[in-house]
């Protein structure tokens, strides 16, 4: 089981690339499912859950042949509309391909993610879209399946602006019969980037980015190319390295993504300045303490909220963050402390107490971002800390460790 080893207290300097964002690729690779031919993907992420898609994509029949950050999948072989349990029980967003298996062949059988449909994260806004496209859905142990000869374009309102609903709903619905209006629609840019490449591929969407997308079903779809964004999450995972530990450059990045995060650490005291295509951060004198509440895009992403624990774990004073997106998502505050924080978590409310010093120890990574925020606290930490479980990191994290060895920081894969 590999673990990262990290001597902490070191200073961080230089820059470092960004690579593509992860929640845009994974539902634009089911997207290419649509479409029979090859669709072309570039900077891609050398990701575990961008692995765990691919063989997905095997399993319904693509062929995809992934290298040097660009992936190549050929549909035209895809037949067999089904998502096993261990591919979905290890990354959710293998629920993706729902949407456009259903489209394309009439009826799609997929494991449930962990959980029940209605346990911790449900997909009961997925379920419920798709019955309102005409689909019928059965559950059956552990999967669902779902039938519809054609689905018919209609209104749907989601009660919460679900990431993953509104991206399974836009797929489905751009080859429906007629118009569909989806309100309360996920506005997140890797949302915005799927119906854009929906575009590319012939589908008629209008008010992307907006809280109203209206989609108008086309008769098929065709391949397309295109280019992933930059991951705003990597991106706020090393603005936080920065406000921590010294200065560092962000290159190949989206400001406009990463406004809410900015503000913030401006108010902690850091430095910050943007090129078109980079941002400089530099640590401030001290580290001050303040409030942060995750919501939906264009809000402070619920996927930064670990890692502004941790940088407020050393603040100076103390601090609130709550998280409305999760009320549960708090598996790093333990770990945490062992680093000799000093943290409470009541509901979906963390309270910290800044420390004058973290002290390495050995951790355990429990998801993608908790494992994030495990690595900036050890590399703030005085002495050594050894992150075991780092299986977590390579979902979401691309060379992780290498990136911070190339500015600076004693850290090492062993
Ligand atoms: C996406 O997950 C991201 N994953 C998550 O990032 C991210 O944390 C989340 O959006 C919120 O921004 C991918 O894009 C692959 P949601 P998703 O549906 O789509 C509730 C990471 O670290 N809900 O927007 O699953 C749900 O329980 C991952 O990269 C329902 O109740 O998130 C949650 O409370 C972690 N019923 C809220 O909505 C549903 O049918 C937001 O979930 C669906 C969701």
């Amino acid at each position: 089981m590999d673990q990262i080893k990290i001597l902490g207290k070191k200073s961080l300097s230089g820059s470092v690339r960004i690579s593509g964002a992860k929640n845009a690729v994974l539902p634009i690779m089911t997207a290419a499912l649509m479409a029979e031919g090859e669709s072309v993907i570039t900077r891609v992420p050398d990701l575990r859950d961008t692995r765990t898609m691919i063989r997905l994509m095997e399993v319904v029949g693509a062929k995809c042949s992934f290298n040097k950050n660009t992936l190549k999948i050929q549909s035209d072989s895809v037949d067999n509309p089904e998502a096993p349990y261990d591919l979905v029980k290890t990354m959710r967003a293998s629920f993706y391909v729902l949407g456009p298996l259903l489209a394309r062949f009439g009826t799609v059988k997929v494991s449930l993610p962990g959980g029940c449909a209605w346990g911790p994260r449900p997909v009961d806004f997925h379920l419920k879209g798709l019955e309102a496209l005409g689909a019928r859905i059965t559950l059956r142990n552990g999967y669902i399946l779902a039938e519809a000869n054609r689905l018919k374009g209609t209104n749907i309102n989601f009660k919460f602006p679900s990431v993953g609903a509104t991206g399974n709903i836009v797929m489905a619905a751009s080859t429906a019969d007629g118009r569909t209006i989806i309100e309360n629609a996920a506005t997140e840019p890797e949302i915005v980037q799927l119906c854009d490449y929906l575009n590319l591929m012939g589908a008629h969407i209008n008010g992307i980015g907006t809280q109203k997308i209206v989609i108008d079903g086309v008769e098929s779809l065709y391949p397309a190319n295109i280019d992933i964004i930059p991951d705003r999450i990597e991106a706020g995972t090393f603005l936080v390295a920065g406000a921590l530990l010294g200065k560092i450059t962000l290159e190949d990045v989206n400001e406009k993504h990463l406004e809410a995060i900015l503000l913030k650490l401006q108010k902690v005291g850091s430095t910050i300045s943007t090129t078109s295509d980079s941002i400089t951060i530099e640590r401030g004198e001290n580290i001050r303490a303040v409030d942060m509440t995750t919501s939906v895009y264009p809000g402070f992403a619920t996927d930064l909220q670990a890692q502004w624990v941790a940088l407020m774990s050393l603040a100076e004073g103390a601090s609130t963050i709550t998280d409305t997106v999760y009320y549960d998502r708090f598996s790093h505050v333990p770990e945490l402390n062992r680093f000799g924080a000093n943290i409470k978590v009541k509901n979906n409310v963390a309270f910290v107490k800044g420390v004058k010093e973290l002290v390495g120890a050995p951790v355990m990574s429990t998801d993608i971002r908790a494992s994030a925020s495990l690595i900036l606290a050890g590399l703030a930490a005085s002495g050594e800390t050894n992150v075991s479980r780092i299986y977590h990191i390579d979902r979401g994290y691309e060379k992780i460790e290498k990136k911070f060895q190339d500015l600076g920081a004693d850290i090492e894969r062993i």
